[in-house]
């Protein structure tokens, strides 16, 4: 039998580079080598592209390079991989690749599109307000995408207005929580606000959820799998970078110790709001659960969530019976379809 030919893309040009090595790292280990032949990829922080990360051999003619590939793993998160970007240029390529497609990595990379489009699919999730930085101050962007442009002072006041705190501030594009803020006061929404318009000119300003943060997994085309629910209990007052990758306080359950209703519910949504960005191959949808009301709200999607054999992406899987190396095997089978 000859063995396909798998393309793994990892590193890149996001604040996830790190991230995304170590996610990389475990898909190598686990494609299993008597049906895959792999090739490691590696783009480096200043966009070049290499045979690993030690940066010896550059890469000289990429396009010939993947183009001999039977299938791209695009192993990237955050920027430049988990937005369209890579997918763009695969499909530009015609080589068949894992994950979601153009317009659900670049929809489920942007805060602000993925609520819209969730409140579209009806999915309950926080109140929030758009607003944009642009050179000559600040947009206050309405839900009719008209805009009008403020002081600082008076976007604050007018988001105050509408929303409570404590509120979460986030570039639109981001992840691994670089950039996100939880803001008690004015003094604080004011400092954040001009810290996330550091990442992205898109920012977006929720309120914030008091309660349980959960996370779903899919897997499919059309016919979608949604894995068992886990809770991430964090170590810090919310999940932060450092909470997500330099905390070991910060902790998973899984499954979630929630009743047998609240994850059959959470599982629907997880399928509902792959199905309301067009998502394709996998993705992880997470969540909250408020501790008042035990209502669900959701986050966000993740197309391309951690994958390391400790994430919570393959964990999911796994306690509902799909080990990482199917995982892979799933994941390489979908991408041919
Ligand atoms: N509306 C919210 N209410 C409560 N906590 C939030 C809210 N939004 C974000 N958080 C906290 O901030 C973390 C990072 O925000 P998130 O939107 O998931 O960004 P990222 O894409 O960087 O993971 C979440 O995991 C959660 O702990
Ligand atoms: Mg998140």
């Amino acid at each position: 039998m000859n063995k396909l030919k798998i393309g793994v893309i990892y590193g890149g040009m996001s604040t996830e580079n790190e991230v995304s090595i170590m996610s990389a790292k475990s898909v190598i280990e686990n494609l299993d080598i008597n049906r895959y032949e792999i090739f490691p990829i590696y783009i480096s922080k200043n966009a070049k592209w290499y045979n690993s990360e030690e940066e010896n051999e550059e890469i000289e003619n990429i396009v010939e390079y993947i183009k001999n590939m039977d299938v791209i793993f695009p192993v990237l998160h955050g920027l430049y991989g988990e937005d369209g970007t890579i997918q763009g240029l695969l499909e530009m390529l015609k080589i068949p690749y894992v994950g979601c497609k153009v317009l659900a990595s670049s929809v489920g990379m942007d805060k602000v599109y993925t609520k819209i489009l969730f409140e579209k699919a009806g999915i309950k999730q926080a109140k929030y307000q758009y607003i944009k930085k642009i050179e000559k101050g600040y947009v206050f962007v309405e839900d009719n995408f008209e805009e009008h442009l403020l002081e600082l002072e008076e976007i604050i006041d007018k988001v105050q207005e509408k929303l409570k705190y404590p509120m979460f501030v986030k570039p639109s594009n981001s992840g691994s929580s670089v950039g996100v803020n939880k803001a008690n006061n004015k003094q604080e929404l004011k400092k954040y606000i001009e810290e996330a318009s550091k990442f992205d000119k898109k920012i977006l300003i929720e309120e914030g959820i008091i309660g349980k943060e959960v996370e779903c997994a899919v897997l499919g085309n059309e016919d979608v799998l949604a894995s068992c629910v886990g809770e991430v209990k964090s170590a810090e007052e919310f999940y932060s970078y450092d909470a997500k990758y330099n905390n070991k306080a910060s902790i998973t359950e899984i499954p979630a110790k929630i009743p047998r209703e609240k994850s059959e519910e959470i599982r629907k949504l997880a399928v509902k709001a792959f199905k309301a960005i067009d998502g394709t191959g996998l993705s992880r949808v997470d969540f909250f659960i408020e501790n008042e009301t035990n209502q669900v709200y959701a986050n966000e999607i993740n197309t391309l969530p951690g994958f390391t054999n400790i994430s919570m992406y393959p964990k999911l899987f796994e306690a509902v019976g799909i080990s990482y190396k199917e995982l892979l095997n799933r994941l390489i089978q979908l991408s041919q379809q």
